[in-house]
């Protein structure tokens, strides 16, 4: 490792000028009230800081404290979350305020391991709201911090190993600036989000370029360095636009796989995408329909969202069902077209709803 402990002091020195010049002045900088710092940190968990905001200023509007969110009724709070993706996080994010309100009688936790403790906290964000809400000095790391530090000091460990990762945890920890651990942390957030990022790092106006081992190397692009690349696998859906007079069927998704408790519509998976006839001999439409006749409207093109493991391409069905629908089991709803932003729905479902209102509401 080529740094020294003058480029560590130098590094602390460089970060907090640059910080004091150029950080973003975010509503929830200004605050030390842990629950309002939990709130922005699991929603940025999710999303950048542009998407982000506002989220967080319609969380804090209408949940100012933790007991307000522990009372809010769960689909309220999912309708809020809805656009921001792993729903998950929505879940946790509101057993934790009931867990906070009535377990720990409304006093959020103010160590660091009991703030790990909570659902939907790991090391990043307890330290986050460790060292913004109690000064606590524990330093983030995540792949913004990876990215700074790797390049800076010429680091080529790479980061999704057990070595890196323990690597640059100690040289995290080495250069928190203990006496303000708040504004060091912030400092690298920001600078690694806005300064030195990924594609297009602003080397030519950066005044941490001098010790800057990457810069010096023309190594800026090949740093961090990750060991494997993640490969997506991808699911071909097919969705049943089934709809009865003015009405449409929806589904509520169950346990055990992605978009927990949104809603959808029927929905028939094969490992790739069929056609309508292919689609009609399918055991998932039989048991569907039985003998029911479906009148096909159309098909729609292929609509596409990514997740962090997977990759969804799904085309929408959509059909005039002329005698009742029977749902094979109780997940079905039947929901009027024009009263459909009262549901929470996966992204790709806002996506062809957008994209197909003429269509579906004719
Ligand atoms: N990303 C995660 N936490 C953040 C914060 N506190 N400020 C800016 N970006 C962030």
């Amino acid at each position: 490792m080529p740094n020294t402990t003058h480029n560590k002091a130098a590094f602390i020195k460089d970060l907090l000028v640059w910080f004091a010049q150029s950080h973003r002045p975010l509503p929830w900088k200004d605050t030390q009230d842990a629950y309002i710092i939990w709130l922005s940190e699991i929603i940025l968990q999710q999303t950048r800081v542009e998407q982000g905001l506002p989220y967080f200023e319609r969380f804090r509007a209408n949940y100012p404290t933790v007991k307000h969110l522990a009372d809010a009724p769960e689909d309220e709070v999912m309708r809020m979350w809805e656009g921001l993706g792993y729903y998950s996080r929505a879940r946790n994010l509101h057993a934790t305020a009931k867990l906070i309100a009535y377990e720990l009688n409304g006093e959020f936790p103010d160590t660091f391991e009991n703030i790990r403790a909570l659902k939907g906290v790991g090391d990043y964000t307890a330290a986050a709201i460790a060292s913004f809400a109690y000064d606590l000095p524990h330093a983030v790391v995540d792949g913004n911090v990876y990215r700074v530090l790797s390049r800076y000091f010429g680091i080529a460990t790479p980061i999704d190993t057990t070595a890196g990762k323990k690597q640059f945890r100690a040289l995290a920890d080495e250069l928190l600036h203990s006496k303000d651990p708040a504004t060091y942390n912030q400092a690298i957030m920001d600078f690694g989000a806005t300064h030195c990022k990924p594609k297009q790092a602003l080397c030519k106006t950066c005044l941490m370029q001098k010790n800057c081992a990457a810069f010096a190397k023309k190594k800026v692009y090949d740093l961090p360095v990750k060991s494997k690349k993640l490969k997506k696998i991808t699911r071909y859906f097919h969705y049943l636009v089934i709809n009865e007079g003015q009405d449409v069927w929806l589904k509520k998704r169950g346990p055990g796989d992605i978009w927990q408790n949104l809603y959808d519509f029927g929905l028939i998976e094969a490992p790739a995408t069929l056609t309508t006839d292919e689609l009609q001999k399918t055991e998932g439409w039989s048991a569907l329909f039985k003998n029911t006749n479906v009148d096909i409207k159309s098909i729609s093109r292929p609509f596409l969202q990514t997740l962090t493991h997977r990759k969804i391409v799904a085309v929408f069905i959509e059909m005039n069902i002329q005698k009742s629908f029977q749902p094979p089991d109780a997940s079905y709803i039947k929901a009027s077209r024009n009263q459909l932003d009262q549901y929470a729905f996966p992204r790709i479902l806002n996506d062809y709803l957008n994209d197909n209102t003429l269509e579906l509401f004719s």
